[in-house]
């Protein structure tokens, strides 16, 4: 893909700069941070609007309230945490395109930020508005795109706003699309491809454009499910998302007839009511109460065998219940593995950061994206709308 007119090149001293950041952190129960990365991941940004005196209004969207007006999901603990890492006040404005964020806007001077509350809480941000578009862009005069995590999405912020603004790409988004295009214009063979986590109906049908791509695609975590029960294979009492059947099907007479490796688990570890520690069996041999949790010890054998020898790597999703210590061997040895495999290795998706961090595995990769899905689209070589509307260099 062309690279995108960046925000070095853009006017902003003494303008008001609308920036499309991705907020969307994971938070705990009770509404705290969990990760902040994706706020840090945007301060080059946010530094150089500020040292070239622009009047930032930023905007992002954070879970899915759906359009409505829900406090638990408040960009307000967000906006705490991004006033102290920028070291000055950041107020919000709640109401979003009402009186008060025109009049705040309006007051902002050069070097301030002001936070829209989030997008999501009006309806026409998800669906692509022109009002409420027209409204958000005429809070600024210049649009930067730094929201690398959201512009998979055709939303008001992501393609209304630099329809209607000059716009530019931010730092992040310049970085992301440099790093992860090494994957998609002739990424050094062979590339296998690690696939894992939840969201499988969401994932199953966005996995063809490896085939063919990719030498090799590993499975495991929660997808390798309906792949194993395709097989016939009886997984004891581990949910399996029903429907699935023909999507994988099709999917893996695709992957024969375009030469790619699928390599699935051969054994799993699994949790069983009334025993304390974890137990292995055979992927043909699971108790009817056992519930699959991660990879087993022979498949995180072969997967790490198996990347060990390819030159690139793409990653998303963990092999098992990685946040539950007992079941984070498998995504520990086969992610730890890939750090004395020389390559290119590229993790996506806030969970995956995150997941590298806490098994201390960071070291395995080059490149972590700051997206889930937008990085899993683009790296197939996918047109992602927000990048699409925004000017060449
Ligand atoms: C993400 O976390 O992948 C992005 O912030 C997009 O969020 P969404 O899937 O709710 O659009």
């Amino acid at each position: 893909m062309a690279a995108k007119r960046g925000v070095g090149d853009a006017p902003v001293r003494g303008r008001r700069v609308l920036v499309r950041v991705d907020f969307n952190v994971p938070q705990t129960e009770s509404g705290q941070i969990a990760d902040d990365r994706r706020i840090v991941e945007a301060l080059p940004t946010l530094n150089h609007l500020r040292a070239n005196g622009a009047r930032a209004i930023l905007m992002s969207h954070l879970g899915r309230p759906g359009g409505q007006r829900d406090p638990r999901y408040s960009l307000r603990p967000v906006v705490h945490r991004l006033s102290a890492l920028l070291g000055q006040p950041v107020p919000i404005a709640d109401d979003i395109v009402g009186v008060h964020a025109i009049e705040s806007a309006a007051r902002l001077q050069n070097g301030q930020f002001l936070m829209l509350e989030n997008l999501r809480f009006h309806p026409g941000e998800e669906a692509n508005d022109p009002a409420f578009a027209a409204q958000l862009a005429q809070l600024g005069e210049v649009f930067v795109e730094d929201a690398f995590g959201a512009v998979h999405r055709a939303h008001a912020s992501t393609v209304g706003v630099p329809n209607r603004l000059p716009s530019f790409a931010g730092l992040l988004v310049e970085r992301e699309v440099r790093e992860l295009s090494k994957l998609v214009e002739n990424p050094v063979r062979p590339y296998h491809v690690l696939l894992g986590g939840a969201k499988v109906a969401d994932k199953l049908p966005l996995l063809t454009s490896f085939l063919g791509r990719a030498q090799a695609v590993l499975i495991g975590g929660a997808l390798a499910h309906p792949f194993l029960a395709q097989q016939g294979l009886r997984l004891g009492a581990t949910p399996v998302e029903p429907d699935l059947g023909p999507i994988v099907r099709d999917f893996l007479a695709a992957a024969q007839s375009a030469g790619t490796q699928i390599v699935l688990p051969e054994d799993l570890t699994v949790e069983r009511p009334g025993a304390t520690e974890p137990q292995d069996y055979p992927v043909d041999r699971l108790p009817d109460d056992a519930i699959s949790r991660d990879i087993g010890p022979k498949s995180r054998v072969r997967f790490a065998a198996t990347l060990g020898g390819s030159r690139t790597v793409f990653w998303n999703g963990p092999l098992g219940l990685a946040e539950d210590p007992r079941f984070a061997e498998g995504s520990r040895d086969v992610l730890g593995a890939l750090a004395n495999v020389p390559g290119f290795h590229v993790g996506a998706g806030g969970d995956s950061a995150r997941i590298a961090r806490d098994l201390g595995v960071e070291s395995s990769f080059q490149f972590v994206s700051t997206g889930g899905g937008a990085a899993l689209e683009y790296v197939q070589g996918l047109a992602l709308p927000g990048l699409a509307v925004l000017p060449d260099a």
